[in-house]
């Protein structure tokens, strides 16, 4: 188990890796521009390019947002006197029906804001914006305002109806589209919604609890059903079964107190069904965890009810367990290469469990003829006595 657990974390690690080297710096721009520095921004699939000249305080930048369609709008915006979206000064491309794109700048006043053309409080001596398969670019110069390099930023996409953008959607990823970028150290974080140490505590949340119901648990049912057949490993499977589970519990429940600290600080948005998932998962595993101290002997006539109970449960806090590490990994990472680095992880499971099942009918099956067998040997022998 040990080894099958340290492999799975190799996997996810590795998928990690590859996935965050591909983003951002080796892209190539249809115009061939370079920039020195690249971001990939958190959320909205975005990318930041820039060249910051410290000699005249200008910013020769691209924002980049891939996946994008027909009838939208995406924006890129500064925000000098204050954060998210009032008072933010913003490029923004608009793809008509027909693809054509068209680039201006707008100073956005209020949210109730249509994205008009206005000159911004600085200056930007040139903007433009092209569409290249399904990849948006805004090329702009800004010069930067006095005040410093770092400055709040926030970016967004949204459909246009009747040729003009219209309201954005309210999902996680459009609401935590700020951050801070300091063009010349090259250095931005995340300040809105998800702010830096409350990141840290989502990110905790999320890799205790993929780890102990996303993984732990479903790896302790099949110690349990997979070790029981061999008979070397009798009674180990029970206690293998018992730690493993019990580790799960204790790390889950940690894991949920941390999700109930975080929903409880957290302004404006909820998030209700993972929260009532977390919340019946906490009762049904705490009821697993009792009903084993109150379980009946193997040869008490009740045994068997307890048993279908106890089946029942497990299966069913494991399908739940697993819905909500996917219900969460949505609000995490709108990326999804965790939610694709734990798809990795339950189809190495899936696929251990279906060599493991095969294996034990093989091993019942067998034994099953073989104690035929010995019965037949054993009767012939009395019956020539
Ligand atoms: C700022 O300076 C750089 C060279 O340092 C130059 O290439 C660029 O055109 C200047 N930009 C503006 C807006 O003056
Ligand atoms: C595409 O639509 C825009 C606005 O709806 C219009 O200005 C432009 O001329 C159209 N371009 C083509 C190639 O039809």
């Amino acid at each position: 188990m040990g080894k099958i657990l340290s492999l799975l974390l190799c996997f996810l690690i590795s998928n990690l890796a590859v996935s965050s080297a591909q983003t951002c710096g080796n892209y190539a721009f249809s115009s061939n521009e370079i920039y020195s520095t690249c971001v990939s921004l958190p959320v909205l699939d975005s990318h930041l390019h820039w060249t910051y000249h410290p000699s005249n305080g200008s910013v020769d930048l691209a924002f980049r947002h891939t996946g994008s369609a027909t009838s939208q709008w995406v924006a890129w915006a500064l925000n000098v006197g204050g954060r998210g979206m009032v008072g933010a000064q913003a490029l923004v491309a608009v793809t008509s029906s027909n693809g054509s794109v068209q680039a201006y700048t707008s100073a956005v006043t209020s949210y109730g804001t249509g994205l008009q053309p206005s000159d911004l409080s600085f200056s930007v001596p040139r903007i433009r914006a092209e569409r290249v398969q399904g990849v948006v670019v805004i090329y702009a110069t800004v010069v930067l305002p006095p005040g410093g390099t770092s400055f709040n930023q926030v970016w967004q996409v949204g459909p246009v109806t009747n040729g003009a953008p219209a309201i954005h959607a309210l999902d996680p990823a459009n609401r935590n589209s700020v951050g801070v970028v300091d063009f010349s150290t090259g250095e931005t974080t995340a300040s809105g919604a998800v702010g830096g140490a409350r990141l840290r505590r989502r990110n905790r949340h999320g890799v205790l609890n993929a780890v102990s119901w996303g993984v732990l648990m479903p790896m302790g049912a099949m110690a349990a059903r997979y070790l029981k057949v061999f008979t070397v490993a009798n009674p180990a499977w029970f206690y293998i079964h018992v730690a493993t589970q019990t580790s799960a519990y204790i790390v889950g429940v940690a894991g949920w107190a941390t999700g109930l600290k975080l929903g409880s600080d957290s302004t404006g948005i909820t998030y209700d069904t993972h929260r009532n998932i977390g919340i019946i998962l906490f009762s049904l595993a705490t009821l697993q965890v009792f009903a084993l101290l109150l379980r009946p002997k193997p040869d008490n006539k009740y045994r068997f009810y307890w048993n279908i109970y106890h089946h029942s449960l497990g299966y069913s806090i494991i399908i739940l367990s697993i819905i909500n590490v996917y219900e969460g990994l949505d609000i995490l990472d709108p990326e999804k290469k965790w939610k694709n680095a734990y798809t990795g992880i339950l189809i190495s499971l899936g696929v251990i469990t279906v060599i493991l099942e095969a294996l034990t009918w093989f091993i019942v099956l067998k034994r099953k003829k073989d104690d035929k067998r010995t019965h037949a040997g054993t009767n012939g022998a009395n019956g020539h006595a």
